[in-house]
């Protein structure tokens, strides 16, 4: 399995820090955020082959930051997306580097707790579905949302719906077989002018080759200022800054 991280789009919701820097550049503590999605790819699918697809203006920071991955202990490709022309625009782009195998997607904001991650997928078998991965969250109107049928199974996906079917999330990874970018290439764009994952993701469902997994993990899109400071407070929670030599300045009060 190769993998693919969706790095691109304008990160408005986090601006004025997205004027000149890539979201995904942003530090998470001491990491940047593009380090969560290689380390989901490498540690929870055993992914060494990853393509990242970012803007014109934004690549060569990643490169400059990532070299060529074997720090990381990866093998990197980049790709310039020139046209903001949605997620699954970005990813018609990775289809020259899938080469027909199967691929795992991810958008470089979404962080997964990997461990956690890699129990939820131990049964997962080679298949000819695409996978999602379901989360409970309480504000499923800013997401993907599944319609689920009385056995927990998906029949419909609605972007952003403004009165959610169910509290579950789409997250941002999404396991394909070979044949997504036949269904990338049908796609027209959506109200918004994009091409939407979701209308990808939908294609499966109609055609019941949609599996899901429900996740009971911390994840989060770290793309808005709330969930950013979300996902800093959990890094530290996670990292040993609690006992480094520094930790009184954790404190907020003065
Ligand atoms: C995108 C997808 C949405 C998904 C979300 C996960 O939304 O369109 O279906 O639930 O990522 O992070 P966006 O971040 O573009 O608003």
């Amino acid at each position: 399995m190769k993998g693919i991280i969706l790095a691109g789009g304008k990160g408005t919701r986090l601006r004025p820090a997205t004027l000149v820097m890539n979201k995904h550049l942003i530090p998470i503590l001491n990491k940047p955020m593009v380090l969560y999605p290689i380390e989901t790819l490498r540690d929870v699918f055993g992914i060494k082959d990853i393509l990242i697809v970012s803007g014109g203006d934004h690549i060569g920071g990643f490169a400059e930051f990532l070299g060529d991955g074997s720090e990381y202990g990866v093998e990197l490709t980049y790709r310039v997306q020139t046209q903001a022309g949605g997620i699954a625009q970005a990813l018609a782009l990775a289809e020259n580097f899938a080469q027909g195998e199967s691929i795992a997607v991810i958008l470089g904001d979404n962080i997964f707790d990997a461990k956690a991650l890699k129990k939820s997928s131990k049964n997962l078998k080679k298949s000819n579905n695409a996978t999602l991965f379901l989360k409970e969250v309480p504000d499923a109107e800013r997401f993907g949302v599944p319609t689920l049928n009385q056995k927990g199974k998906i029949v419909k996906i609605t972007e952003k719906p403004q009165k959610p079917d169910s509290s579950y999330a789409v997250t941002g990874l999404y396991l394909y077989p070979g044949d997504v970018f036949k269904k990338v290439k049908k796609l027209k764009p959506s109200a918004r002018g994009e091409l939407e994952i979701t209308d990808v993701n939908q294609m499966y469902v109609q055609e019941g080759k949609c599996n899901d997994i429900i996740f009971d993990g911390f994840w989060s899109d770290a793309g808005t200022p709330a969930s950013l400071a979300r996902t800093v407070l959990w890094a530290a929670e996670q990292s040993d800054i609690g006992t480094a030599d520094d930790s009184s300045y954790l404190r907020l009060s003065p």
